[in-house]
């Protein structure tokens, strides 16, 4: 699919009238069969959803696993295959990594940005947020029953739960899935992604071996991230193991704030920036209820925060670093204000399991609307629903699963 017409809704095709264009469930369909490739390398099977083939054309960890769980309603074979896609690029340790370059290195453009240990190599060396196990379960089967999940729990387990009470720890903004968040402006400052200083922490942690103990002492930072160790808490209770949502909350949960914030070490830093990864442990089932309550009641339908006419934005509005229109100029700095498909999926999974079905419906509506009449973007304005950044974005194929509770 391309830009324009044959996305659009509406008989002015700009809006929200008459049904006349396709529905966002064939949207979302259209845009993940165009976006499907196939392969091999060196005699190894691939088969993936690009994220959007112009900009993102590897396979990305966490954007195979959304996309294998819109597949499951469009050609459910697919979502085995994206998944095991990214399985057969595990190393014998369990490590598997945030980008697989199946088939062509990382541009020459891109190499200081990206962690790679060298041009050809098949991935990076870091992580993104590890829902694999959850996503199997949403998409494919019993995560239990395949192994290469189980180890590659074990080695998130065993190199980065620095602090032994199950929770993960993170070595660069980037790894949160969550790139240029503000909330990581104070722990990497000048380092952060997007900032002038990002090649400089790829190439020390390049040095370090991306190795979570070795980097935090030698000064660090690592972070204990709220999105990450939702994600890693959803997926261990796919595989039958033990929650660590408990230990999230110990940890992170601020009471007086009523939101969930991140740790910095060394330093014992929280970070203070309200982002909507500070309300992403509602999609976990576990969330005790009075906790969930307030996430959605003081935070979610909280005008000034992230209540908008579409659905929540990645920055709370009443933040200064808040940009809903994406930002300007040509360095993109991506998650400080936009509406995110997948960010607010995990969210309205909250608010119906707590009951806020209206509340939910009219966030599903918001994100139809705008999906109908710009087609799948990487991200939109949430105030207007207006396509912003990448275009025929897979994951916005989660849409569907709003539109469609089963
Ligand atoms: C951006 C996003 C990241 C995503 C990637 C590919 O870097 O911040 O979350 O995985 O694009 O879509």
């Amino acid at each position: 699919m391309s830009r324009g017409s044959p996305h659009r809704r509406g008989a002015d095709g700009g809006g929200y009238g008459p049904a006349s264009g396709p529905s966002a469930g064939e949207i979302a369909e259209s845009v993940l069969r165009g976006n499907w490739l196939e392969g091999r390398r060196d005699g190894v099977r691939f088969a993936y959803t690009r994220p959007s083939p112009g900009r993102y054309p590897w396979q990305w960890y966490w954007d195979s696993c959304f996309a294998a769980i819109a597949w499951r309603r469009f050609d459910p074979a697919r979502s085995r295959l994206e998944l095991e896609s990214l399985l057969a690029a595990q190393r014998p340790d369990g490590f598997l990594g945030h980008t697989i370059f199946w088939d062509r290195p990382v541009s020459l453009g891109r190499l200081p940005f990206y962690n790679v240990a060298s041009r050809g190599a098949l991935q990076t060396e870091t992580i993104q947020p590890p829902l694999l196990a959850w996503a199997w379960q949403i998409a494919v089967g019993d995560p239990a029953a395949e192994p290469r999940i189980g180890a590659q729990a074990r080695w998130l387990a065993g190199s980065r739960d620095l602090e032994g009470d199950g929770l993960l720890w993170i070595v660069q903004p980037d790894e949160s899935g969550l790139d240029a968040s503000p909330k990581f402006d104070p722990v990497w400052g000048w380092r952060a992604n997007a900032r002038i200083g990002f090649p400089w922490l790829v190439h020390t942690n390049r040095r370090l071996g991306w190795n979570a103990r070795r980097i935090r002492d030698r000064a660090g930072p690592v972070l204990c991230e709220t999105l990450v160790n939702t994600m890693w808490s959803l997926s261990l209770q796919a595989l039958g193991e033990a929650s660590v949502t408990g230990a999230l909350v110990e940890r992170l949960w601020d009471e007086r704030r009523g939101l969930f914030l991140d740790e910095a070490q060394p330093g014992g830093e929280r970070p203070g920036a309200i982002t909507w990864a500070a309300l992403a442990p509602l999609a976990l089932p576990d969330l005790p209820e009075e906790i969930g309550r307030r996430l959605v009641e003081e935070h979610l339908l909280n005008g000034r925060e992230f209540l908008t006419a579409v659905a929540p934005p990645s920055v709370a509005a009443c933040e200064s670093s808040y940009q809903p229109g994406g930002g300007r100029g040509p360095i993109r700095r991506y998650w400080r204000g936009p509406t995110w498909v997948n960010a607010a999926w995990l969210v309205w999974l909250g608010m119906r399991r707590l009951g806020y079905v209206e509340e939910a419906g009219r966030m599903a509506q918001g994100l139809t609307a705008a999906v109908e009449r710009e087609g799948l973007r990487e991200y939109y304005d949430p105030r207007t629903g207006s396509g912003l950044g990448a275009r025929d974005f897979a994951w916005s194929a989660l849409v569907a699963e709003l539109t469609d509770s089963k």
